[in-house]
């Protein structure tokens, strides 16, 4: 199936444009395309099959999860309604977010507030998806919400023949023995090590392992496709274009991070070079 759709929320670093650019033609050679460090799932859903989806954060997972609740948009329409019937402002999503915070420090995100996180994602400064142990603590961000969106993407998990699994956890969780050596593909997109500023905690011996799985797919047969960056506001990641010398490389040429350009010791997003490696001829 020839689609083209963004994932179903925004994403800070996602790869829409990245998708639309340099994988689309490709992927769609493939039957699922499967991804360990989820996100938005932009490639996963555009792919031919659907595939596996797998991401550390508990929230992003309950988003993609809540997709196949026949009731969810009715939930994020009615709460919308009730929450903004004087239309979009500061005020209200405050109160929205104080309400699903009282739930969030109980709970975390479930299947009874999980449609409130998909409405304050909507209306975040910049989409942003970040917590604090307090919950959800993104800035309003006067953006519209766009209803269809969420349709889309729940018309593809259900009205599509295409199969999707959603698992919180660790990239090595992926089952490697579901998947199709000779028809699938695994997309891996980990947070660059220089992104100080986003999820958290991916470091130097966190990417070392990363790449030594890496060379264990290629060993046993699976196609990986990895996105990442030669050089990164200034940080050369030597490890990595040492590593890459066994592989393909592409350059690209795409600076995507509209919000670091908004953060001021972030500003020097022009020093970055950014790759896909492959283990196949891309
Ligand atoms: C660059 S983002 C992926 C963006 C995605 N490609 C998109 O289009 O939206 C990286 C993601 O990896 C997740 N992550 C970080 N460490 C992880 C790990 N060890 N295993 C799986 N996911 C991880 C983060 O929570 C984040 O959602």
């Amino acid at each position: 199936m020839n689609l083209e759709i963004k994932g179903p929320f925004s994403y800070s670093g996602n790869k829409y444009r990245i998708f639309k650019k340099y994988f689309k033609d490709i992927f769609l050679e493939y039957s699922k395309i499967h991804e360990p460090f989820l996100g938005s799932g932009v490639c996963l859903y555009n792919s031919n099959s659907g595939g596996v989806g797998i991401d550390m954060d508990k929230n992003v997972i309950a988003l993609h999860k809540s997709l196949s609740d026949d009731g969810l948009l009715d939930k994020v329409v009615t709460t919308y309604n009730k929450y903004f019937e004087n239309g979009r402002d500061k005020e209200s999503y405050l109160n929205l977010r104080s309400d699903f915070n009282k739930s969030w420090v109980i709970t975390g995100t479930n299947s009874d507030n999980v449609h409130q996180l998909h409405l304050l994602v909507q209306l975040s400064f910049n989409s942003l998806i970040r917590f604090s142990r307090n919950g959800f603590n993104v800035p309003f961000g006067m953006k519209e919400v766009d209803f269809d969106r969420i349709k889309k993407h729940q018309s593809v998990i259900k009205d599509s023949d295409k199969e999707f699994k959603f698992i919180n956890g660790s990239y090595e969780e992926l089952d490697l023995s579901d998947i199709d050596k000779d028809n699938d593909l695994i997309y891996f997109d980990p947070p660059y090590i220089a992104s100080k500023f986003q999820y958290g905690g991916w470091e130097k011996p966190d990417e070392i392992k990363l790449l030594s799985y890496l060379d264990y797919l290629n060993r046993n047969g699976y196609k990986f496709v990895l996105s990442n960056t030669f050089s990164h506001r200034n940080v050369v990641n030597q490890d990595l274009i040492d590593w890459s010398d066994g592989y393909n490389v592409k350059f690209i040429d795409m600076t995507y991070n509209s919000w670091s350009a908004m953060v001021k010791s972030v500003e020097n997003v022009k020093n970055t070079t950014e790759v896909i490696i492959t283990n196949f001829i891309f």
